[in-house]
């Protein structure tokens, strides 16, 4: 029962980053399921079949998410880890351990009101906005779509305003670090603010998230608030970030876009769908791990092997989603995970912070242009997401004195979250799972 093939196709290489797809129509030549590596001596199999992508998401009989039994065989300082280790969040397990953690979480987004949120995204994107808007010019990358998932979860889990530019210090750096040390100081500076987080809020709880956390009937320890604190965090940044610069740099690129901005056809919702089909923000994730040894879909896998799903190749296939130009529900793709327990809990926030945070900047900066043609963009290395590096711009300049809606005269600045939201108790009834 020969399983690993030594044509293992890379992941983690600079001609993944460069054209993913003419990696998986190479991929697509051993069939739905590929063996792939992940990282220098790392194999896993990768899914790119789309029926083969929900079989296995469906079906939890014989696929865990448990990856406790296949990290033993990696060496400790192994890259993929900090994406892949167990951790006791709802990522990582199965279950009924999974749905009581899930269940925080998904609870407590339930009661978050869609209109309060779209005021938080105001409220970032007019304050990141500010910072470059007089100068003509902006990365909207690292000055934009990076930190302003971030502003927004600062807000979200109710800390003080404040507060958000440690976290997006903190995560910037954990991207950017020059090296393992500026990196370990960003993880600890991340920590450091979960644990001031938390300890704020015993001292007195919030309308926001980490008190719905803590109150949540399911009754967290310690230790498994600040995990699915993180998990929520983590999960949520680098795709919402994705999804926002992936889609605006389609918008700024193609005149059916941009050419409509202010009159025509194509919205910023146009813009995301495209991108969760045929560009996803995680491009292959959903890790998992068969029980027993399994014949899948003409492939044996060992039990505890690893498999991951492609999002991007399933959603691409020849024979998988329609290729009917004119949906603008995007189909059935896979970008938020597909189906099964695991399925992203947060798509309807994720899509309201992404298309609030597109349609604030191009209303505030109306006449954006790239200044590097998309085909020359340099994208991230890494076998997991699809990332813009950089999204170089420019506009006309936007300054305070100027007459007219700008970034420091919006009226949502001076409306009060507060007054605009209600709460709702959380009752054991909330508490039962739903479906993303
Ligand atoms: C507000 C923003 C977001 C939050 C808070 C969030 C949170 C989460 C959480 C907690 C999970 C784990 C659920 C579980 O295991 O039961 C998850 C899963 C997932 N999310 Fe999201 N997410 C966000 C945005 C997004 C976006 C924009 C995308 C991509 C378009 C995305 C794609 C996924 C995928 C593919 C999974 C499945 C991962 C796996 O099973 O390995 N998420 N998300």
């Amino acid at each position: 029962m020969n399983y690993y093939t030594p044509d293992l196709v890379p992941l983690h290489g600079p001609d993944y980053a460069a054209d993913p797809h003419a990696v998986y129509a190479r991929l697509r030549q051993y069939g739905p399921i590929a063996p792939v590596e992940i990282s220098p001596g790392v194999p896993a199999y990768l899914i790119t079949d789309y029926q083969a992508a929900l079989d296995l998401l469906k079906d939890t009989d014989t696929w865990s998410k448990d990856p406790r039994i296949w990290q033993a065989t990696l060496p400790v300082d192994s890259p993929v880890l900090p994406m892949m280790q167990w951790r006791p969040n709802a990522l990582f397990n199965d279950g009924d351990v999974h749905d009581r953690y899930r269940s925080v979480i998904t609870d407590s987004f339930s009661l978050v009101e869609p209109h309060h949120l779209r005021h938080q995204v105001a409220q970032a994107a007019d304050q990141l906005i500010r910072e470059f808007a007089a100068t003509g010019e902006a990365d909207l990358v690292t000055q934009y779509a990076r930190p302003l998932p971030l502003v927004v979860f600062n807000a979200l889990f109710g800390m003080p305003d404040h507060y958000s530019p440690r976290l997006v210090a903190a995560l910037a750096g954990m991207f950017d670090s020059a090296g393992p040390e500026e990196a370990t100081k960003a993880n600890a500076d991340f920590e450091q603010y979960v644990m001031e987080l938390v300890a704020l809020k015993h001292g007195q709880r919030g309308h926001d998230l980490t008190s719905w956390f803590m109150d949540h009937p399911a009754g967290l320890s310690p230790e498994e608030l600040v995990h699915q604190i993180v998990l929520t965090m983590a999960a949520g940044h680098e795709p919402t970030t994705n999804l926002i610069s992936n889609a605006l740099s389609r918008m700024l690129s193609n005149p059916d876009y941009y050419s409509t901005l202010s009159s025509g056809s194509l919205t910023a919702r146009d813009a995301i769908n495209d991108v969760l089909r045929s560009e996803p923000p995680m491009a292959n994730y959903s890790a998992h791990f068969p029980r027993f040894n399994v014949r899948f879909h003409g492939t044996w896998i060992h039990a505890n092997q690893l498999v991951l799903v492609s999002y991007a190749a399933a959603n691409t296939a020849p024979d998988g989603l329609p290729t009917d130009s004119s949906r603008t529900d995007g189909g059935a793709h896979l970008a938020f995970g597909g189906a099964g327990p695991h399925v992203c809990p947060a798509k309807q926030p994720a899509l309201l912070i992404a298309t609030a945070a597109i349609e604030r900047l191009t209303s505030h900066l109306c006449d954006l242009e790239l200044t590097t043609p998309r085909d020359q963009l340099s994208w991230r290395p890494g076998p997991f997401h699809r990332a813009l590096a950089h999204l170089p711009a420019r506009f006309t300049p936007v300054t305070p004195d100027q007459a007219g809606v700008t970034p420091w005269t919006s009226p949502s600045s001076s409306t009060r979250p507060e007054a605009t939201s209600r709460q709702k108790p959380l009752t054991s009834e909330s508490t039962a799972p739903h479906p993303a």
